[in-house]
């Protein structure tokens, strides 16, 4: 049997890291609905035999809930492969979690004191000097369709071109709106719209627009 963790994104990598390790101690793999890598999707790849799925989200999130259903239901249609799947209580109902919060309370604090310190920073009041700005879609069906591989081959093919922050500025996204057309990338200047972007498309990004500038997607529908 395999147990996934289902998780939404966080904003920073450590988070992530901590759904891994409380999977791992459990005995489970840590996925995700948007946002970091693996999707639930390329997590249900690598499953055989019954998956049983724990929604780790905090707090509630009753979109998730929703969403599991259905991207289990994608998965199957897209990959063509047919599991067991079953779906625990997320973690965020079980009352556990009131006794959790009630634990914490009776026990240790530590008092807050200091400084700000790097709060704020002067570093932070520069823009940076990019020539482009590229939008990476990662929100929920961009990320079942490939957007974390997606970002992995863009952002290494920028690193083959020394192709920094000064140059490229790549920013992560939450649900861009065209969802049908993910994974969605968008270039800026420009407002050129990559759709059905994949890891090969993604190189080419870099290459043509970003390294030679020569955008190639296809005139705007709209
Ligand atoms: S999730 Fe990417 S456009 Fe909606």
């Amino acid at each position: 049997m395999t147990v996934l963790l289902v998780a939404r994104s966080v904003t920073h990598h450590g988070g992530h890291d901590a759904i891994h390790r409380l999977a791992a101690t459990v005995g489970a793999r840590a996925c995700f609905l948007d946002g970091a890598d693996p999707s639930l999707h390329a997590a249900l790849d690598e499953a055989d035999g019954e998956v049983v799925l724990v929604p780790a989200h905090l707090p509630p999130d009753r979109y998730l809930d929703t969403w599991i259903r259905r991207a289990v239901a994608h998965w199957r249609e897209s990959r063509g492969r047919d599991l067991r799947v079953s779906v625990t209580t997320a973690l965020a109902a079980q009352p556990a979690l009131t006794d959790a919060v009630r634990e914490a309370l009776d026990g240790p604090r530590t008092e807050l004191t200091g400084n700000p310190g790097p709060f704020r920073s002067p570093a932070w009041s520069q823009i940076t000097r990019h020539r482009h700005q590229v939008l990476v879609c990662r929100g929920p069906r961009c990320t079942a369709y490939g957007a974390n591989e997606v970002a992995t081959a863009l952002s290494e093919r920028l690193g083959e071109h020394g192709l920094g922050d000064d140059d490229v500025l790549v920013t992560s996204t939450g649900c861009l709106f065209p969802c049908n057309l993910g994974p969605m990338v968008v270039v800026h200047p420009g407002d050129v719209w990559y759709e059905s972007v994949d890891p090969g498309k993604a190189v080419r990004i870099a290459d043509d627009h970003l390294r030679d500038g020569r955008p190639f997607a296809p005139p705007r529908k709209y």
